[in-house]
């Protein structure tokens, strides 16, 4: 996989916004990642009434990359509704390595970053006996 096309991920992660249940926060997150079979899949963030269940976009497009056929991120953006940059948060910077290890990039305002720089020192698969 040699090029993202970056645009198309960051328009695609506002569109999965467009389907974020948030009633609570009212932030709507949309996440969006190129596999390593050259498909993007989707998230958006999911929210309850017991406000610490929600589901982050990241964790919903984690679902989707086991559901639509499983492999590997290269690529993810998040971003909300209204098409700002979103951080993944630290619960699903370690869902990002999990699926898609070290040298995954993820769009941040620093620019195009890999995960081993966004979770240094993370914890892996690799760390288990
Ligand atoms: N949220 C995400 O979807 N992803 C993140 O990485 C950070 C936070 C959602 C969870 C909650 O629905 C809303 O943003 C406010 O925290």
């Amino acid at each position: 996989m040699s090029t993202v096309d970056w645009e198309s991920l960051r328009r695609q992660a506002v569109a999965a916004a467009a389907s974020a249940y948030c009633p609570y926060s009212g932030l709507r997150v949309g996440a969006a990642a190129l596999c390593d079979d050259g498909r993007v899949v989707t998230g958006c963030n999911v929210e309850n009434a017991a406000y610490g269940v929600a589901l982050c976009a990241e964790c919903t497009m984690a679902g989707q990359l086991r559901l639509t056929g499983g492999g590997r991120f290269v690529a993810v953006a998040c971003r909300s509704g209204e098409g700002e940059l979103l951080m993944p948060c630290g619960r699903c910077r370690q869902i990002i390595y999990e699926l898609g290890g070290p040298d995954c990039l993820v769009d941040t305002p620093r620019g195009v970053l890999t995960m081993r720089e966004v979770l240094p020192d993370a914890f892996g698969p690799e760390d288990l006996p």
